[in-house]
């Protein structure tokens, strides 16, 4: 099959903000315990986080991690997590039904945060709690002294404040299973009442209310027009999640998906702008899509473990092993976000560790990388700089989720200094390779410094990283690629997901 696609250095969509390859990390499962934190693990550093995990985390330039949840947030007490360890109170998890120890808390996620090089963005409870405790915490991390809080904080240990700058308002409060959940209306206003008090702790600070926790929800999306009608003038982003499956084992449907989530980021940008028109608010709000992933090959199991009465620490939960096939689906979805990078400001894959994760652990043993690593990884190094609008023409098909799409999917990267030109392409096709005709218009003296493919052979979607086999699904060098005369020509495999580095002049 033939696909052409074209760019110019002059057409571009928007300027992408880094923060588009966020991460989210919440107490749940063994994403924090056994996770990050392990004090007994051979690799622990000084204050018990796994170094195995760090060096993970740290290769992948992760620019801010939402914590600490998730539905977990919306009974959690911070306050519990301060302090002297060994005076913390242990807690039941009412979202997951584990035990909470409390051993990691607000100061050493900081600390993990500070060694993993990634800005906080944290979430308040507006479930259990409100605008009161709300206001104590941003206290507790952002003012310098001579105050409750703050001077508590340095009691603590910890002499200057964290600067946080983004601020969750609660979580999936549209949900039912949220404790708290509230309609929309009800939430809006209060989420317009704590934004000004979380706002008010200095200039920078920005917040993000909740919108729908996916696009099936039957609230969707008057959900947002009614919240974005309480609170617009006073919050800077509206949060999107979306959680993604195969269960009917048909991979073009699954890469189908991304289509479909595109269609929610533009009708959730469309209610953005009638709420702007009709308030005439002179501000504009973006999108956070502060929860996407792969979540359904243990749907099964995790249900069990979840509905349990036995309350476990730490219990493994939504331990995805990620397979070929999810690593080229994700790769689609931050194809899409970068699309969309007008609108969508920050985006966080959910989870980092362990939890539907990009990192996987073994408690006391290795740490290893999953197969949707690797996309993530190359969109956070490469992604990063101005998005170019490409015009794509290629075969293409029609499934349940989605009609008319692509074989081809492309988004395209020009970085910062604009010396360099980032190409991630996807063969969505099962068994037939691409010929692929990428004309690069408005650039001289191209050259190909990098390609790197996973896939090629879609016998083998189904083949992942595990603890045994680790390395199952990683990228290869490809060779089938050539800068010619205006463009790059060659073959996309079949089934395979492509990053392509040129230098331009
Ligand atoms: O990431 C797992 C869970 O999914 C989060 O706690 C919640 O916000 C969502 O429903």
């Amino acid at each position: 099959m033939k696909g052409r696609a074209s760019i110019h250095r002059d057409f571009s969509i928007a300027q992408i903000d880094d923060r588009l390859y966020s991460a989210f990390i919440e107490h749940m499962g063994r994403a924090i315990y056994s996770g990050i934190y392990e004090p007994d693990h051979p690799t622990a550093n000084a204050n018990g986080f796994r170094s195995d995990v760090l060096d993970l985390v740290r290769a992948l330039k992760i620019p801010a991690i939402r914590y600490p949840g998730g539905n977990f947030v919306s009974a959690y007490k911070w306050e519990d997590g301060v302090g002297p360890k060994e005076d913390r109170p242990v807690r039941l998890d009412l979202a997951w039904r584990s035990k909470e120890t409390n051993q990691v808390g607000i100061n050493e996620f900081a600390r993990w945060a500070r060694d993993a090089e990634i800005e906080m963005m944290l979430a308040v409870n507006l479930g259990t709690r409100g605008i009161e405790e709300a206001r104590n915490f941003v206290e507790y991390c952002n003012h310098p002294s001579g105050t409750y809080w703050s001077d508590l904080r340095r009691s603590h240990g910890v002499e200057d404040p964290y600067g946080v700058n983004m601020w969750c308002l609660g979580n999936e409060m549209d949900g039912p299973w949220q404790i708290g959940h509230m309609e929309a209306k009800e939430y809006g206003r209060l989420a317009d009442e704590t934004s000004k008090a979380v706002k008010a702790f200095g200039k920078g600070i920005e917040t993000v209310v909740c919108g729908s926790s996916n696009d099936q929800m039957p609230t969707y999306p008057d959900w947002e027009r009614q919240v974005l009608e309480e609170c617009y003038e006073n919050v800077d982003y509206i949060s999107l999640h979306k959680y993604f499956g195969n269960n009917s084992r048909n991979s073009l449907n699954y890469f189908a998906k991304v289509e479909e989530t595109g269609r929610y980021i533009q009708s959730i940008a469309g209610v953005i702008d009638y709420v702007k028109a009709k308030k005439r608010a002179k501000n504009d709000i973006y999108i956070c899509f502060d929860e996407w992933n792969v979540w359904y090959h243990n749907r099964e199991q995790d249900s069990k473990n979840w509905h349990s009465w036995d309350w476990p620490e730490a219990p493994a939960l939504l331990e995805e092993d990620y397979n070929l096939e999810d690593a080229i689906f994700v790769g689609g979805l931050l194809n899409e976000f970068i699309r969309r990078s007008d609108r969508v400001k920050i985006a966080c894959i959910a989870q980092l560790v362990n939890v539907i994760a990009p990192i996987r652990t073994e408690r006391g043993g290795k740490a290893w990388a999953t197969s949707i690593y690797y996309p993530y990884q190359f969109a956070s190094l490469y992604g990063r700089g101005t998005a170019l609008n490409v015009a794509v023409d290629c075969p293409r098909y029609d499934e349940a989720v989605a009609q008319d799409v692509n074989y081809l999917d492309v988004a395209a990267v020009l970085a910062p200094d604009g010396r360099s030109i980032t190409v991630f392409a996807i063969n969505r096709s099962p068994d037939e390779a691409m010929e692929l005709d990428l004309a690069l218009h408005g650039f001289d003296d191209l050259k190909l410094i990098d390609h790197q493919v996973m896939g090629g052979d879609s016998s083998l979607a189904r083949v992942a990283n595990t603890c045994a086999e680790p390395n199952k699904v990683t990228p290869r060098k490809g060779d089938r690629l050539a800068v010619g005369e205006g463009g790059l020509k060659g073959e996309l495999p079949a089934f395979s997901y492509s990053m392509i580095r040129l230098s331009v002049g």
